[in-house]
């Protein structure tokens, strides 16, 4: 009989090969120090580090503003379509490689746009390397617009402004960056709009924000899924309610160690949430800044809490029935899933 219990070469085999969707992963975040210099050098801009080793020192984080410092800083490296287009690429090729089918990326437009990068530059840029994904690697994927919690209301409205004509382009809207003192309820009007646009809701809520940010993001913002949600394990009613509703949670393991959101991986909560009947996903959210991409989130948290071959299935198909493909396009992802399965 194969060995899957989760140390085993067999079992990140089987994770590895299990077609899986990545629901939550700033794709800004995927900027790799190697590619940071690279387009430093390519825009003539000059980088606080002087080597991609000093970088990689500069990511220790104690908590989610710490880290977001310095994600705002590396994105500053990108200005061009092309910057964007290789960006992009480069991270659904180590997508692809983790066994990764289907991507739904965040993109920060105000990151750029405050810095005078026109949206229009930003949107061409990825749909360039979506497109380029599709077609090389297979690999399909939708366009997240986050709104930056820390800024404005008045900002994230002028920003849906400037996402009007690209509507096809978007699957939805969420709401990232600083989330303690930014609660959803700040933005419950902008992201009405956005609704009544036809553009799906998600949120970041349970990250380092209290229980009550969930059922905000619930009950006032009315989210399609939620991102995090870790704390939303404090409150027994709200916990309740998710399971209840089905709510998708896009849990980033490797980011919640990183930002000290768990003190250890082996007491991460995705097992417990698993058992408690919540629909969890596993993502890498920041990969180059958390250390690890989409299959590294499964394979290190399924050594440290235990998770059995059925649990990474039940992770996979929760990826699929949790995106916003069509109720066809899911039902036959979570077909391959299942016959995967069958077959390994
Ligand atoms: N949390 C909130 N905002 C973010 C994150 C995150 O993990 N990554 C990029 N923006
Ligand atoms: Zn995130």
């Amino acid at each position: 009989m194969t060995d899957t219990t989760s140390a085993s070469a067999d079992f990140a085999n089987f994770v590895r090969g299990l077609p899986k969707a990545e629901l939550h992963m700033h794709i800004e975040g995927s900027l790799e120090p190697e590619l940071m210099f690279e387009l430093a050098q390519r825009n003539g801009i000059t980088l606080p580090y002087g080597s991609v080793d000093e970088i990689r020192a500069a990511y220790a984080f104690s908590n989610l503003q710490d880290f977001l410092d310095i994600y705002y800083q590396g994105a500053g490296v990108l200005i061009t379509e092309a910057d964007f287009k290789d960006l992009a690429l480069a991270y659904f090729k180590r997508l692809a490689a983790d066994g990764g089918t289907h991507a739904e990326i965040f993109f920060d437009p105000q990151t750029h746009t405050d810095r005078g990068v026109a949206f229009e530059t930003v949107m061409k840029g990825l749909l360039a390397g979506m497109k380029e994904a599709e077609e090389t690697l297979g690999v399909t994927s939708k366009l997240i617009l986050c709104f930056l919690r820390h800024l404005s209301e008045e900002s994230a409205f002028e920003t849906l402004e400037q996402a009007k004509p690209w509507l096809s382009n978007l699957a939805g809207v969420g709401l990232d960056s600083s989330e303690v003192g930014h609660p959803p309820a700040k933005f419950a009007r902008v992201l009405q709009a956005a609704r009544d646009l036809g553009l799906k809701i998600v949120a970041h809520a349970g990250e380092e924000g209290p229980p009550a940010y969930v059922w905000e993001a619930i009950d006032l913002v009315k989210v399609d899924r939620i991102d995090h949600g870790n704390r939303a394990l404090e409150d027994e009613a709200l916990t309740a309610r998710l399971v209840k509703d089905g709510t998708t949670l896009t849990v980033c393991p490797l980011s919640n160690l990183k930002l000290c959101g768990v003190p250890s991986l082996d007491v991460h909560p995705l097992k417990t949430m698993l058992s408690l009947g919540l629909k969890a996903t596993v993502n890498s959210d920041d990969p180059a800044y958390f250390g690890g991409y989409l299959l590294e989130n499964y394979l290190a948290t399924a050594g440290a809490v235990g998770l059995t071959r059925e649990d990474v299935v039940t992770l996979a198909k929760n990826s699929f029935t949790g995106s916003f493909l069509s109720e066809t396009e899911k039902a036959e992802r979570v077909a391959k899933v299942e016959a995967y399965a069958a077959a390994h």
